[in-house]
């Protein structure tokens, strides 16, 4: 079965999908995106997803490219023609088509919108759960506003090639004072020892993820407690367990980093237990 893809206003073979070469999200990473989980037919956390886009959007003053009850209608109908029921979908919206030209294009001009979906591939996840992955920490070199889910992500780029060159599957990154900021494409939470769950607090420096949100309401009727404050490298080696979060993993375990072990070198059982409580919890929205 090939493949569908939405590009500005039409559902083409994913082979054949493109968008014009001045496009200013290919000039100049002048869009945003997003990224959503889909399990079991539905939609995970769409809600969040969208507030997200809409945040993001304004920030950067890019028109959203139709209703929000359009766009829902093509991510289904991406989904659909593309038989996902356990993957994901990938949004992303530019502030269109103009020729090349550092300012705003006049207005009017129509942002673009491209849509893909895939499935995901179960037993590489169920395997990084059973195992848990390795990090590195890289120093943060990205800009101020990464609270935007901006599609300029080189420094991400970078990062996560690093790390795959270190035998690793994610970075994280780390600031000037030594304190941890999030992963290339994940936030990062750390156990201490109390039980406690720490993660950054998102008002600026990280993205919020979504994930990190609705894991703050799963973690309630598990009777977790957690904080939202910063922690260091050193905290972070000395954790009882580390974890990451995203939309693509949910969550998962990290069991080592710069090649320390962490805790007892294995995934811990509160990333296993907020993993397995997630999906009750999180918004689902039928395909
Ligand atoms: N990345 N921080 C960064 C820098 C990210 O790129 C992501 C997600 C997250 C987690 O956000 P969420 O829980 O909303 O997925 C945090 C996506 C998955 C990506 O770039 O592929």
């Amino acid at each position: 079965m090939p493949r569908i893809a939405y590009v500005n206003g039409a559902y083409v073979p994913h082979s054949e999908a493109a968008v014009h070469i001045e496009d200013r999200g290919y000039q100049f990473a002048d869009g945003v995106y997003e990224v959503c989980e889909v399990r079991h037919g539905f939609i995970v956390d769409l809600s969040r997803h969208l507030d997200r886009l809409d945040r993001s959007l304004s920030e950067l003053r890019i028109d959203w490219p139709m209703s929000r009850a359009a766009l829902i209608l093509v991510i289904r109908e991406v989904l659909r023609r593309n038989r996902v029921r356990n993957g994901l979908f990938y949004l992303q919206v530019t502030r269109g088509v103009a020729r090349r030209d550092h300012v705003f294009p006049a207005k009017g001009m129509p942002p673009s919108l491209v849509v893909t979906a895939k499935r995901t591939d179960a037993a590489a996840i169920a395997k990084k759960n059973a195992e848990g992955i390795a990090a590195i920490t890289v120093p943060e070199n990205r800009w101020d506003r990464v609270d935007i889910k901006s599609v300029g992500l080189l420094p991400n780029v970078l990062a996560r090639q690093r790390a795959k060159e270190f035998g690793a599957q994610e970075a994280i990154f780390v600031d000037t004072d030594g304190m941890v900021k999030e992963g290339a494409a994940t936030n990062v939470w750390i156990v201490d020892g109390e039980g406690t769950l720490l993660t950054r607090p998102a008002e600026h420096g990280i993205l919020r993820g979504i994930t990190r949100t609705t894991l703050m309401d799963v973690a309630k009727p598990l009777g977790l407690k957690i904080e939202e404050k910063a922690f260091s490298v050193e905290e972070m080696y000395a954790a009882r367990e580390v974890f990451v979060t995203a939309a693509t993993s949910i969550c998962f375990p990290v069991v080592s980093i710069d090649g320390k072990t962490i805790g007892n070198g294995h995934p811990g059982s509160i990333a296993q237990n907020i993993r397995e409580a997630f999906f009750d919890i999180a918004e689902k929205t039928l395909i």
